[in-house]
């Protein structure tokens, strides 16, 4: 049996679970990919830190390049967060020929297109599912399954903390800072969760979802943004009163040739399906010229939601060790062609 050896950088929420599926579904994921794949190295920050899950000590690592020299690594998962290290690490990684598994919009939204094409250079996978709306598989089905379509129009709640906090304002009248704390506490939000609440999370998935629907790269200073942190809890059930729910919505849609992007706290009248989506959850609703009106569901983070993109991208990874096609089939836009973010 063929042994893949993955180096992790990470083992907060996302690493914590994508530890505990490849231990609890070892067995599926050898008859899945005829290969043994198992965690050989960990970089964290602090060793010694209380963790949920029992871990080898001598898989831990402070020193990055324990797992970026290792040359019996063949793939990094990146679940660290930041931009500068988590770039410089899969460069280095990339440069090295190793595939590429990271759930990091922020890195994405700024440096993906660089990231991708050393990929291609390189032959490597690099694969950023878990980036957008937790463990909905979305950027595999814009990028695949409407790949023959013209994207008119994406929208969606896109960020897991807001909405959380959004439903526990309307439905059970908790304070906005007492719904942030359990949102925090629950795994989902960022390690900053200004981000979070500032609507910039959800503009980096907005960034991201655009340069895939429409095929056109698109920066995160092309996309309009407003949060929530001036909303209070008034607000939300004042708006219930009248038949509406607010959400923070990242929108995507094009007009001719120009796209508008935004990210904004909307209310929504409660008979649209995107006013019922509650919780952790998200939502991304994606009109296509003939497919029509789509929507995808499910939850938007949290650790094993998010693992699970993590875990299938590093499935795909694997099944393409085996069959020698790694790079060829990296989620990213084709002979890219530039469409105008609407003027503001
Ligand atoms: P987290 O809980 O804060 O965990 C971060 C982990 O990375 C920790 O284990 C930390 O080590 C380690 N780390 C951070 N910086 C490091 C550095 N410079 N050197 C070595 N180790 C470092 O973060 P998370 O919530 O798992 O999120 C990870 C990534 O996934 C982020 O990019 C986030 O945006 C993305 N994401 C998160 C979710 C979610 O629901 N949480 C969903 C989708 C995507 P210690 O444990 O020693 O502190
Ligand atoms: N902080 C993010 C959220 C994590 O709450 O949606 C998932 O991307």
């Amino acid at each position: 049996l063929q042994h893949i050896r993955i180096g992790l950088l990470g083992l907060g929420t996302v690493g914590t679970g994508v530890y505990r599926m490849i231990e609890d579904y070892q067995e599926d994921l050898q008859h899945k990919t005829g290969c043994q794949i198992s965690i050989s190295k960990i970089l964290v920050n602090s060793p010694n830190k209380l963790r949920s899950i029992e871990i080898n000590p001598d898989l831990y690592t402070t020193d990055p390049n324990e797992v970026l020299q290792d040359p019996n690594i063949d793939m990094i998962v990146e679940v660290m967060g930041g931009v500068e290290e988590a770039r410089e690490y899969i460069t280095q990684a990339l440069n090295s020929k190793k595939h590429v598994v990271t759930a990091n919009k922020d890195l994405i939204a700024l440096h993906g297109g660089e990231l991708l094409s050393l990929a291609g250079e390189q032959n490597c996978d690099l694969f950023y599912e878990a980036s957008v709306a937790g463990g909905i598989p979305i950027l595999r089905g814009l990028g695949d399954g409407f790949s023959s379509d013209r994207i008119t129009k994406m929208l969606g709640i896109l960020n897991g903390t807001t909405n959380y906090m959004l439903s526990k304002m309307a439905q059970e009248g908790v304070d906005y800072d007492t719904c942030l704390k359990e949102a925090q506490d629950l795994g989902y939000a960022e390690a900053d969760p200004t981000s979070d609440v500032e609507g910039l999370d959800a503009a980096r998935k907005v960034a991201i979802l655009g340069t895939l629907g429409y095929n056109t790269e698109f920066s995160l200073d092309e996309v309009d943004v407003q949060g929530i942190s001036s909303i209070d809890q008034k607000d939300v059930q004042y708006g219930r009163e009248f038949g509406y729910e607010l959400k923070l919505l990242g929108i995507a849609d094009k007009q001719n040739e120009e796209v508008e992007l935004s990210v904004q706290p909307t209310f929504i009248k409660k008979s649209h399906p995107l006013a019922n989506v509650d919780g952790v959850n998200n939502a991304v609703y994606v009109h296509g010229e003939s497919v029509g009106e789509t929507m995808f569901y499910g939850p938007g983070a949290g650790e094993l939601p998010t693992a699970t993109a993590v875990t299938s991208d590093l499935v795909t990874v694997v099944k393409n060790i085996k069959l020698g096609v790694n790079g060829k089939g990296n989620v990213a836009p084709f002979n890219v062609k530039k469409m105008k973010p609407k003027e503001r």
